[in-house]
């Protein structure tokens, strides 16, 4: 039988309403290993939350706190990280990112995105009404993509339940030998 590697960790990437949060807390379960959620991690340490701190103090200074916090989840292995959408786009949280373990894009279409999100307010990045945060989606998914496909492994997000992308993920760390 072949001897599994101690879970080294992994981290979930993706486009807002990826499931990332969904997916990655199910999958720390399922692999007895912590759990932790960027934008929570931010909002818990910013004392608002991402839609606040936009308001308040602009996406950079956003981008600045996803960047500590990336650092610091980093800085423990073992564990499944969520990525908020947009941190896997900046080259050093990219790098930091891939250097933790293995990254899986949750890919999903805009249509998944546009019906997952239609009654939410907790994305200021998508927060016009239907006809332009259907531009949003669409535009930010097109130049975003080349950086998702940058992880390790892409796993389709909109055609199964929450199990089931569990499941695919959990199989393909397996198969890299983690988990
Ligand atoms: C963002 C995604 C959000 C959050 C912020 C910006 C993005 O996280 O970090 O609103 O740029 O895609 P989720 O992907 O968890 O919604």
């Amino acid at each position: 039988m072949r001897r599994r590697r101690p879970f080294r960790g992994a981290v979930l990437v993706g486009f807002m309403g990826s499931g990332k949060s969904v997916v990655g807390r199910e999958l720390a379960k399922r692999l007895g290993a912590g759990f932790v959620d960027l934008d929570e991690r931010i909002e818990a340490s910013a004392g608002m939350t991402v839609s606040e701190i936009f308001a308040r103090a602009g996406e950079a200074a956003f981008r600045e706190m996803e960047r500590d916090a990336v650092r610091e989840a980093a800085a423990v292995p073992g564990r499944v990280i969520a990525a908020g959408g947009g941190a896997f786009l900046d080259p050093a949280n990219r790098e930091r990112l891939k250097g933790y373990g293995p990254v899986i894009y949750l890919e999903v279409s805009p249509e998944t995105v546009l019906e997952r999100l239609s009654g939410d307010r907790s994305r200021p990045l998508l927060s016009g009404a239907a006809e332009e945060k259907e531009r949003a989606v669409r535009e930010l998914m097109a130049r975003r993509d080349a950086s998702y496909r940058m992880a390790d492994f892409t796993v389709r997000a909109d055609g199964g339940t929450v199990a089931w992308v569990v499941d695919r993920v959990a199989e393909l760390l397996r198969r890299g030998g983690e988990g």
